[in-house]
C-alpha cells in the first residue's frame, strides 16, 4: 500500500515509531505544509526507509511565506527521498481575501515541479474552479488532486489534465455520496489512497486520530463500490502511486 498523502508529525503522535513501524512493508509519503514542516519531513524521509516527502507551502501558509522557503524547497528536490511538492493549491474557505497571493504561489510552484519534472499534490478546497483553470493552463501533468472532493464531471476534467485523484477516508462516511459517485464510475487507473492523517479517519475509525495505515479502510470501500476484489484494488491503486510518485522499485 501507498498512503500518498499525509502529515507526520511528533507534535501530533505520541507514538509515531509506532505508527510507522505498522507501515513497515508499505510506503508513506509526507507533505509539507510550510517551513518547519518542511523541515520536518526532511528529518523524517531521511530518518525511516520508507517514508518519502514533498516539500510545499500550503495555501494557508502562503501569507508568512518567504524567498527563503522557495530557495529551500528547490534546494531540497534532488533529494532522492523527495518526490514531489506539496502540498499546494487554493483555499478560499479559510481565506477569501488573499487570492491572487495564493494563485501567486500555487504557480510558482507549479513552475518548480515542472522544471524538476515533480509531481505535485494539489489541496483545493472552494476553490475548484480556480484549481482547474492554473493546472490547465500550467501544462504540467504529474498531478494528484488529494483528498478529491468535487463532482464527477469535474473529476473527468482532471483526469484529461492526467489527473490521480487522492481518495481518502471521507469514502467512508455516510454523508459521501457525491464521492462515492465518483469512485464507483471512474476507472481504478486514475486512483490512488491517502488518509490525510492526522485528519480524515476513515470508518470504522473514526474520532480517533488517524494513521496511513488506515489506508486499508480506503482501499476496502473502493472495492466494495466497485465491486472488485480488495487485492485489486490495493494492486492498482499501488503501482499508480509509483508510478506518479517516480518510485521505481515492486512492493
Ligand atoms: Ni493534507
Amino acid at each position: 500500500m501507498v498512503d500518498t498523502h499525509c502529515h507526520l508529525s511528533y507534535k501530533d503522535y505520541d507514538n509515531l515509531e509506532e505508527v510507522i513501524e505498522k507501515m513497515k512493508n508499505h510506503i508513506i509519503i509526507i507533505s509539507g505544509c510550510d517551513r518547519s514542516s518542511n523541515y520536518e519531513v526532511m528529518e523524517l524521509c531521511q530518518k525511516y526507509s520508507n517514508i518519502y516527502g514533498c516539500l510545499g507551502i500550503h495555501p494557508e501558509s502562503v501569507s508568512s511565506a518567504t524567498e527563503d522557503d522557495l530557495a529551500y524547497i528547490e534546494k531540497n528536490l534532488d533529494n532522492s527521498k523527495i518526490v514531489g511538492i506539496g502540498e499546494i493549491g487554493l483555499d478560499y474557505y479559510w481565506d477569501k481575501d488573499n487570492k491572487e497571493i495564493q494563485k501567486k504561489w500555487f504557480n510558482r510552484q507549479i513552475e518548480l515541479a515542472k522544471k524538476y519534472n515533480k509531481p505535485i499534490v494539489v489541496h483545493s478546497r472552494d476553490a475548484i474552479q480556480d484549481t482547474y483553470e492554473i493546472l490547465r493552463d500550467s501544462k504540467h501533468n504529474k498531478i494528484d488532486i488529494h483528498c478529491y472532493s468535487s463532482s464527477l464531471e469535474m473529476a473527468r476534467e482532471f483526469i484529461k489534465l492526467g489527473a490521480k485523484l487522492g481518495i481518502g477516508g471521507v469514502l467512508t462516511f455516510k454523508n459521501s455520496d457525491k464521492l462515492k459517485e465518483v469512485v464507483k464510475n471512474v476507472d481504478l487507473q486514475h486512483l490512488i489512497l491517502e488518509t490525510d492523517s492526522p485528519y480524515l479517519t476513515p470508518e470504522p475509525y473514526r474520532g480517533k486520530k488517524n494513521e496511513p495505515y488506515n489506508v486499508y479502510y480506503v482501499a476496502l470501500k473502493i472495492a466494495e463500490i466497485k465491486n472488485i476484489s480488495i487485492d485489486t484494488v490495493l494492486e492498482e491503486t499501488t503501482n499508480n502511486a509509483l508510478t506518479l510518485f517516480d518510485l521505481n522499485f515492486k512492493l
